[in-house]
């Protein structure tokens, strides 16, 4: 078989995922394909889904129907710690730090998934401990640095500007080698430059090997990033396909004018 005709290889395939609080289908048969080592895009308006579907494929939710696989391995009825040791990482809509500690402390909390040694023996610092905490403080501050905030370390979190919060957060969420990276809203509340900045980010991780699931209102950078990139409206997917048919599809269309209209 040649390169032309072998097929696509899916990272994960979400099959018919059902999610619903009492009478809304916040989710209704929704079907994802994603293709290793792509930027995938999810958008939609206001209170489409998309989180919803974040927070089922990380286990915080159950589906009420449906099927997810990571590599051909279920991850269906898995706990949201299983489904990140198999290789699905993400950062939250509202950023989640642990606001009080320091930026390397956070992104080494990120990493004790990878690690034999549980927190807290790392936290007493035993010294069997040593060795490995140096090994996580060394790879952690490869992070910072890979984000392009390591001259922030020992800055505690809160006190980060709200775009190297985010950035942060990204760190945190690679620190636990995922297969899958998964953004929600990465870009919320960042002017331009802070923006374009994020989007080599993203390319960056891309070309490391890890494949990406981006949620953004921002359509200029998921049309100019992402290789697909699916719609949600009301708990359906109403177009998926790469951005420049997506952009031009009149369901799409319909979709977004119906919310500037109201
Ligand atoms: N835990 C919950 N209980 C009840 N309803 C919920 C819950 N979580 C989400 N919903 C509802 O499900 C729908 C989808 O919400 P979701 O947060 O997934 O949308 P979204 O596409 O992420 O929107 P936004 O762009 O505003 O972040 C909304 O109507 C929301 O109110
Ligand atoms: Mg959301």
């Amino acid at each position: 078989m040649n390169a032309l005709h072998s097929p696509t290889h899916h990272l994960l395939v979400a099959k018919g995922i059902g999610k619903h609080f009492g009478g809304l289908s916040a989710l209704d048969q929704v079907s994802l394909n994603i293709p290793s080592h792509s930027i995938y895009g999810l958008i939609g308006p206001n209170g489409a889904g998309k989180t919803t579907l974040f927070n089922v494929l990380t286990g915080i939710y159950r589906a009420d129907e449906g099927e997810i696989h990571l590599n051909g391995v279920s991850l269906t009825h898995s706990s949201p710690n299983e489904i990140c040791k198999q290789g699905i990482a993400r950062t939250f809509q509202n950023i989640r730090l642990f606001g009080n500690m320091t930026a390397i402390e956070n992104v080494m909390v990120g990493r004790h998934v990878r690690t034999h040694s549980g927190m807290l023996s790392a936290i007493l610092r035993l010294p069997s401990q040593r060795r490995e905490e140096q090994e996580m403080m060394a790879h952690a501050q490869g992070l910072l640095d890979f984000v392009g905030i390591g001259h922030h370390a020992n800055q505690i979190a809160r006190q980060l500007p709200y775009g190297d919060q985010r950035r942060l957060e990204i760190a945190r969420a690679l620190a636990t080698q995922p297969k899958l990276l998964a953004l929600d809203e990465p870009a919320a509340g960042m002017n331009d430059t802070e923006t374009a900045t994020l989007g080599r980010l993203l390319q960056k991780i891309k070309a490391s090997g890890v494949t990406l699931l981006l949620i953004e209102h921002d359509v200029k950078l998921v049309m100019g990033l992402c290789d697909r990139v699916a719609v949600l409206e009301y708990g359906r997917l109403i177009a998926e396909g790469e951005p420049i048919s997506v952009k031009n599809n009149p369901r799409v269309i319909a979709a977004y004018l119906g919310t500037e209209a109201a």
